[in-house]
């Protein structure tokens, strides 16, 4: 049975005391919450990651992810981090692809292809995201967008190594703006990226593939999208940063 997630991206936001502090009270609040197969997931900045991996210790359904890793393995990149050096924080977890690291920093499909290959290698689990702009759905091109970002991104990947991937839908029109798909609208692209996963891999891979949505989820729609058969939990942002709205999303499951 395939994982269902909630994973806080906290973004550029907390300094150092702020982020332990939040994730206390998350901890607190959430500890009983997620069971079974329901994982917790919070993206902090790395400032923040090996501290938070120590909160975490002992609560097996909280884990601690980054929000971006480097394609190589080390070197001569000023300011830049690595996959090795995020996993030896104790993190799990690393966002790739999200939209704002495609929008300002230029990521392409084949610069993540390289993350999502060093983040493997080194035992990251990328919570890989993809998601159409504005433009691109009034143009009527978002399930095409969709399947280059899954086709160009990741399915260069064997199964055994697409099976480690959480894939996140966000569509970016969604993201920060308090406009949320509709769980239709987002229950339709979900279903089409199994369909891609099981078309490329197998149906029991896409079976097994945990898809999130991302854009706006906050506790008031949350579960609704979340009874969506192929939505199986949230990549939340804002809502992230406040320990009860976090913890109301998580509830959200049952
Ligand atoms: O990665 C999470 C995200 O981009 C959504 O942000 O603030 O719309 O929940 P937000």
């Amino acid at each position: 049975m395939r994982k269902k997630i909630v994973a806080g991206n906290w973004k550029m936001n907390l300094d150092y005391n702020e982020g332990l502090a939040l994730f206390s009270e998350v901890i607190n609040i959430v500890k009983d919450e997620a069971t079974g197969s329901q994982q917790v997931v919070v993206c902090s900045p790395f400032i923040h990651l090996h501290s938070l991996v120590q909160l975490a210790k002992g609560y097996n359904n909280i884990a601690v992810g980054a929000q971006n890793a480097h394609q190589n393995e080390s070197g001569a990149y000023t300011g830049e981090t690595s996959a090795k050096q995020v996993k030896s924080t104790g993190a799990e977890y690393v966002i790739l692809g999200h939209s704002e690291r495609r929008q300002y920093f230029g990521e392409t499909n084949e610069l993540l292809a390289a993350k999502t290959d060093t983040a493997l290698k080194n035992d990251l689990k990328p919570i890989f995201c993809i998601g159409e702009t504005l433009q691109e759905r009034e143009a009527g091109s978002h399930f095409g967008i969709i399947k280059s970002q899954l086709e160009e991104g990741v399915f260069h990947l064997d199964a055994a190594a697409f099976g480690k991937l959480v894939i996140a839908y966000e569509p970016v029109w969604a993201i920060g703006t308090g406009v949320t798909a509709t769980s239709e609208q987002a229950q339709e692209i979900h279903a089409y990226i199994r369909k891609e996963i099981a078309d490329k891999y197998s149906q029991q891979v896409a079976d097994d593939t945990t898809i999130l949505y991302g854009g706006s989820c906050n506790p008031k729609n949350a579960a609704e999208l979340f009874a969506q058969a192929d939505i199986d939990g949230g990549l939340i942002g804002g809502a992230s940063l406040k320990s009860r709205d976090f913890a109301d999303i998580v509830k959200a499951f049952n």
